[in-house]
């Protein structure tokens, strides 16, 4: 049996990777060469190359052109920088789009989309498949062996959808497969609604513009068959990679919580897990926002190390108002990755571009040059990193995990509910808020998941449960776990019809409580709520008709026509604790409630105080912290340790200036 190949592969006699997306076919040869003596100066020993290059290696059909690629890999190979080689497929040259438009995606009212951007191709297109392998062949073919390359890179952030008829063609072999024939199909949708039988599979196409509502079941299906189709691209030119270099890892780089394509079914698929992750400089939520990213990645990755795969030095331009980051921002964005696994940090990009579409792009080698604040700041980032190689490889223990499914995000955020306030990645933003702030550390997890190790699962929000997830869930508070679940969820099977029955059915023999109707607050009016122990919070947005049964109420509705039901339950669930929350807490209260599960669960966070905007998380023996807040915070520490960034031993307390961060290694006893 072969070795897995992972993280380790790449990493392995290089320590932690840094480096960005090198793209020099935009560059003349001469700018090569300082290229790669200002990344041997920053320590880059990763690069991406290839993303964008189809036109340039196969400027006509057939017509191949690998001379310039050959020098660039030698180059980088000479300069011991590893490449992340990239198959060009993200983007076809015009020529294939003019030949052959059918190769062009077309968008839900049937127009179709040009090429003169990027991402324009059909997933489904048979001539597309057989272009893009062509040239991901030549190119596998070509390289295999040589000493540079070191990652395969498939495409650039999938996540293309097309309406047109092959799609549709290929949506109803889909469907063939999952329902066998039309009469399954047909209850799976639901279609005596509105009079929507199909009578003959060729009736069944894409949900394309429509004079109101489509049905929710086609168009969970659809979701679910656009992810597939895309991992089938996947998979075809990952195979193909896999013939010719078997012991080169493969990677394709996702997009965090990323709608249109369902993580959980991909992961597994490549060697490597790698995320591209641009947090939003003005965004006060960005750093929690950034720590449940780069946790669903290592949940992604099965626990093992990932790859930051591009983030950005200072501004990105796709945004419409770009704020710049601070001086240390990248830096401290850069260590909480590390901090939350990930064994490489790398941009997009290295050198800023000159012309396109992204001339205003944050870069490691900014328009002005090197003899700039930026690019010192990336040298001095390279430095660092090198020092912490011994971090490489180790896991970020959690035993906490986070439930989270694409599926049922997909079915709860269709048209015709009863409230689009309730959003399924601000409910999972919501609760994972009061755990980051007391540095207790999560593992992101499909519902499929082992979770008896944890002592705490929480499930924000899962609008849509398959019976034995369900009794997954059951089965681990019963047997001792402490649950959490948050509110409107239970509602609908995987064909997303109601399950019907006091909610969430399938769960309410473990919640010990049941409700009756779904009743959203108006909005800017405060849900007003009272613990049992007499004092006030708020909520807003949600509220729920429930009754305990078996469960006791923490918390009830205090005005409204909901007053003196319950708001939040606690039952003692076998040899477990299992909560349910049936409104929106204020985060306070939230804070609370997590507090409370928390205790019942006997999980501590990494330090016993910690002051706001203070991330705490461990990683292998060293815990990091890292000071996302605008004031100097002094943290408490009951130990003596070495901060592995500066040498310095640190005692009692640490003294954290805005965008610090300290590696402490405790002293040995
Ligand atoms: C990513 C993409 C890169 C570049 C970057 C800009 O989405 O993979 O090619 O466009 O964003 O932020």
């Amino acid at each position: 049996m072969t070795a897995r190949l992972g993280m380790h592969t790449l990493t392995a006699g290089r320590g932690l990777l840094f480096g960005g997306d090198y793209n020099p076919e935009q560059w003349p040869e001469e700018v090569w060469a300082q290229d790669a003596e200002l990344m041997r100066a920053a320590g880059v020993n990763l690069v991406t190359v290839g993303v964008f290059s189809w036109a340039r290696l196969e400027p006509e059909p057939d017509v191949r052109d690998f001379g310039w690629l050959d020098r660039v890999l030698d180059l980088m190979g000479e300069n011991g920088v590893a490449v992340d080689l990239a198959t060009p497929t993200a983007s076809p040259p015009p020529w294939l789009g003019h030949r052959w438009p059918q190769t062009l995606p077309v968008d839900e009212s049937g127009h179709r989309l040009w090429y003169g951007a990027r991402n324009q191709f059909c997933p489904s297109s048979p001539v597309y498949r057989e272009r893009a392998l062509s040239i991901v062949s030549a190119l596998a073919s070509r390289y295999a062996g040589h000493p540079a390359l070191a990652l395969w890179h498939v495409g650039n952030e999938y996540g293309q959808v097309c309406h047109c008829d092959e799609s549709a063609a290929a949506f109803r072999a889909w469907l063939r497969e999952r329902y066998g024939d039309l009469e399954t199909l047909n209850e799976a949708w639901g279609t005596t609604f509105w009079s929507q039988r199909y009578g003959d599979w060729a009736e069944i196409v894409p949900p394309r513009l429509a004079p109101y509502i489509i049905n929710p079941s086609q168009r969970l299906d659809w979701r679910r068959f656009c992810s597939d189709a895309l991992l089938e691209h996947y998979r075809a030119e990952r195979d193909l990679l896999r013939e010719h270099t078997p012991g080169t890892p493969v990677t394709t780089n996702f997009m965090g919580l990323f709608k249109p394509v369902d993580y959980w079914s991909w992961a597994g698929e490549e060697d490597v897990v790698s995320n591209d992750w641009y947090p939003e400089p003005g965004d006060p939520l960005a750093p929690a926002r950034t720590a449940l990213t780069h946790d669903l990645m290592r949940g992604l990755a099965g626990g093992r190390p990932w790859l930051l795969m591009e983030q950005a030095t200072s501004a990105v331009n796709w945004r419409p108002h770009n704020l710049p980051k601070p001086p240390g921002q990248f830096r401290l964005e850069s260590l909480q990755a590390l901090a939350r696994g990930a064994d490489g940090l790398c941009y997009f990009q290295w050198r800023a571009s000159r012309f396109g579409a992204e001339r205003f792009h944050a870069a490691m080698v900014p328009h002005a040059g090197p003899d700039t604040r930026l690019h010192a700041a990336v040298r001095a980032h390279g430095r660092e990193l090198r020092g912490l190689a011994s971090v490489a490889g180790t896991p970020v223990p959690a035993r906490v995990a986070m439930v989270f499914d694409w599926a049922s995000w997909w079915a709860l955020e269709e048209r015709g509910r009863p409230s689009d306030r309730l959003d399924a990645t601000d409910q999972l933003l919501s609760y994972y808020l009061p755990l980051w702030e007391r540095g207790v550390s999560v593992d992101v997890v499909p519902p499929s998941a082992g979770l008896s190790g944890y002592a705490l699962v929480v499930v924000p929000n899962l609008f849509l449960v398959g019976d034995r997830d369900a009794a997954a869930l059951t089965a681990y508070a019963r047997g001792g776990g402490v649950l959490v679940v948050g509110p409107f969820s239970g509602v609908v099977d995987e064909r997303s019809h109601v399950r019907t029955g006091r909610f969430p059915a399938p769960l309410r023999e473990v919640l010990g409580a049941s409700g009756e109707e779904w009743r959203p607050a108006p909005d800017d009016v405060p849900v007003r709520c009272r613990w049992a122990g007499g004092a006030a919070f708020t909520a807003h947005t949600w509220t729920e008709l429930v009754a305990a049964e078996g469960a006791q109420a923490v918390a009830e509705f205090a005005g409204g026509d909901l007053a003196g039901s319950p708001a939040v339950l606690r039952h003692r669930a076998g040899d477990g604790v299992a909560w349910y929350v049936a409104t929106m807490p204020e985060a306070a209260a939230l804070g609370e409630i997590i507090e409370r599960a928390l205790a019942d669960a006997g999980v501590a966070g990494a330090l016993p105080r910690l002051p706001p905007g203070v991330e705490a998380v461990r990683r292998g023996d060293v815990l990091f912290l890292l000071n996302h807040g605008a004031e100097t915070a002094v943290v408490p520490i009951p130990w003596q340790a070495e901060d592995l960034l500066t040498g310095a031993v640190a005692g009692g307390e640490v003294t954290l200036a805005p965008r610090d961060v300290v590696a402490l290694r405790p002293h040995a006893e």
